[in-house]
């Protein structure tokens, strides 16, 4: 889509487009004829945008504190729940997950063998040993956050200690990769190889996303891509860094019950920390952690 040069700028500055983004769409337009893939306009975020995604993070984030406080061996997994909802709403946002293509639930829950999208429920209650991711997702005037985090329930096995920290290790990796002008799949390549020279595997039928106007947005964000492929990034871009780090196979297999819940095919333990990062002129910012 073209604008005149002397037109005001798309992105809502109320500048003129040739002082503002017409250089950055041309050096976008150069990646693509060269064969890349980049991102369309609609995923590169205003300052209007990444201010209302910064003040949904802030609720966010604050939820996942406070899980962090109370989290224990002994609760049941809808008192984490319970916090989530009650803690989102008090500072006036929506849990995003609640009803999300009929999520029953405000937050995910996932232990052990458990992937992602594990379903709160009083009958699920912490033991010690167990480690738990919490992804919380937040709505706070239409912008979108999105984040979790591993909690390790009392005494948990040296095995397990490994595998969460190296997965936080993998999203450090992520994070120092997002670098505008470069491809994701190098980005998700340099998480893959953390992940396998530990030991460790990657899923690959779920990943990252695009976030921030919307829930789930364009690019999808894989961890086992290849070097020199994947979708251009540019500032402006909000998506998360989210692999799910298995001990074992990367195979894995939904629960038919409920139509929801993730499990490693071998039921050996699997991590998943997930930042929401802004690309930035020089390197990102990670707006929800
Ligand atoms: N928060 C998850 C993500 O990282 C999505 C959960 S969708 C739900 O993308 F419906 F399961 F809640
Ligand atoms: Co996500």
């Amino acid at each position: 889509m073209k604008i005149g040069r002397n037109l005001p700028c798309w992105c809502g500055s109320g500048k003129k487009y040739k002082a503002c983004h017409m250089a950055f769409d041309e050096k976008i337009a150069r990646f693509q004829h060269a064969g890349h893939i980049v991102p369309d306009r609609k995923i590169i975020k205003t300052e209007k945008d990444i201010e209302g995604i910064k003040r949904s993070a802030v609720i966010n984030v604050a939820v996942l504190d406070e899980i962090g406080e109370k989290i224990k061996a002994g609760m049941s997994t809808q008192e984490i729940d319970d916090i989530v909802t009650n803690t989102t709403r008090k500072m006036g946002g929506i849990p995003a997950d609640l009803g999300y293509e009929g999520f029953p639930k405000s937050v995910c829950t996932s232990i052990n063998d458990e992937v992602c999208h594990g379903i709160p429920s009083s009958d699920i209650i912490l033991k010690d040993g167990d480690i738990v991711n919490v992804d919380c997702s937040t709505i706070l005037d239409g912008y979108f956050s999105d984040s979790s985090r591993m909690f390790m329930i009392g005494d948990v096995s040296p095995e397990k200690k490994r595998l969460v920290q190296v997965t936080k290790e993998c999203v450090e990796v992520g994070v120092s990769k997002v670098i505008p002008w470069t491809l994701m799949g190098d980005m998700g390549h340099a998480v893959h190889q953390h992940a396998l020279d530990n030991g460790y595997s990657v899923v690959r039928e779920i990943g990252g996303h695009g976030c921030g106007n919307a829930f789930h947005e364009d690019p999808f964000v894989s961890y086992v891509s290849k070097p020199g492929t994947e979708m251009l990034m540019v500032p402006g871009m909000v998506f998360t860094i989210e692999p799910m780090v298995n001990m074992g196979t990367d195979r894995i297999y939904c629960d038919e019950e409920n139509g929801w819940t993730i499990y490693t095919a071998d039921h050996l333990p699997s991590a998943q920390w997930e930042v929401e990062v802004l690309v930035t002129e020089t390197g990102c910012e990670i707006l929800s952690w």
